[in-house]
């Protein structure tokens, strides 16, 4: 038996041998007879930094959730580097290599920094030590303050101690829910270099965001949802100066202004 040449290059987005997770034509929602995703795709490929824009309402947090087994998925498939893990449980999803930083409520208010990341090693008490080294290297401001409470924390930080308590059980995709919401500008663009920081470490990330200009700046690749489908997949940037999506969901501001003002 031979195999596609490893040098053949594919167009982005379509599965190949070694894809990590692959959603096929997912429909789910959450009332009866009542679909929200209507037939959804995705490809992931190793290492890859996938963004998700598309307007309120479209189903963006949905298609998170059922990837992570917490919408049921009544029709379609999803698999994990080959495995079948439609509707797994999320828990057995965290052993599985799957991550999830929900959009709201992601940490334990209550808790210190230390200790809601060991909620997030609960599965492999014995890895803590050796992932909280490997996560301080990465996130140094986590390391200096372990011991205070997380509720005391401002939202960046928080949504660094959301990140970091997924990233305990070594994911190989990270899947995040709207992380720059509701931060200033300034904490907005340190949780997109975060973000790009933990992709460089080889976590495969599928990254929601309202913030879709930055979000098509910093993904390796994106995709337009829509009514609980997706348009279209392309390149951050060729998606960013697609006049159909300019139009659609980046508005008018796009067009550069001032430059010879
Ligand atoms: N728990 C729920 N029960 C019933 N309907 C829900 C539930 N959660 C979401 N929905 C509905 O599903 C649809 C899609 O919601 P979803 O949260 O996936 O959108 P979204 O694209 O993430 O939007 P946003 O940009 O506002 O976060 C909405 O119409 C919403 O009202
Ligand atoms: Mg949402």
């Amino acid at each position: 038996m031979t195999t596609t040449p490893a040098t053949t290059q594919a167009p982005a987005g379509t599965v190949q041998d070694d894809t990590l997770l692959h959603a096929e034509d997912l429909v789910a929602g959450y009332l009866p007879g009542v679909n929200i995703l209507n037939g959804c795709d995705l490809v992931v490929r190793p290492g890859e930094l996938i963004g998700i824009i598309g307007p309120n309402g479209a189903g963006k947090s949905t298609l998170l959730k059922a990837l992570f087994g917490l919408v049921t998925v009544r029709s379609g498939k999803v698999t994990l580097k080959g495995e079948d893990i439609t509707n797994k449980r999320a828990d057995s999803l965290v052993r599985r290599g799957v991550g999830f930083v929900p959009q709201n409520n992601n940490v334990f208010p209550s808790l210190t920094i230390e200790e809601n990341l060991q909620m997030g090693s609960y599965q492999e008490p014995r890895r803590f030590a050796e992932r909280f080294e490997a996560i301080v290297d990465l996130f140094p401001a986590l390391g200096d303050r372990r011991r205070q409470r997380a509720g005391s924390l401002s939202g960046g930080e928080r949504q660094m101690v959301a990140m970091a308590r997924a990233l305990m059980m070594e994911p190989s995709v990270l899947l995040l829910d709207e992380p720059s919401a509701g931060l200033s500008p300034v904490r907005q663009d340190e949780t997109f270099l975060r973000t790009r920081k933990i992709n460089r470490t080889g976590v495969s990330i599928i990254m929601v965001e309202q913030n879709a200009r930055r979000c098509l700046q910093v993904c390796d690749r994106g995709y337009v949802l829509d009514q609980g489908r997706n348009a279209y997949t392309a390149p951050g940037r060729d998606l960013m100066n697609d006049p159909k999506v300019i139009e659609l969901y980046l508005g008018t501001l796009a067009t550069d202004v001032g430059s010879d003002g």
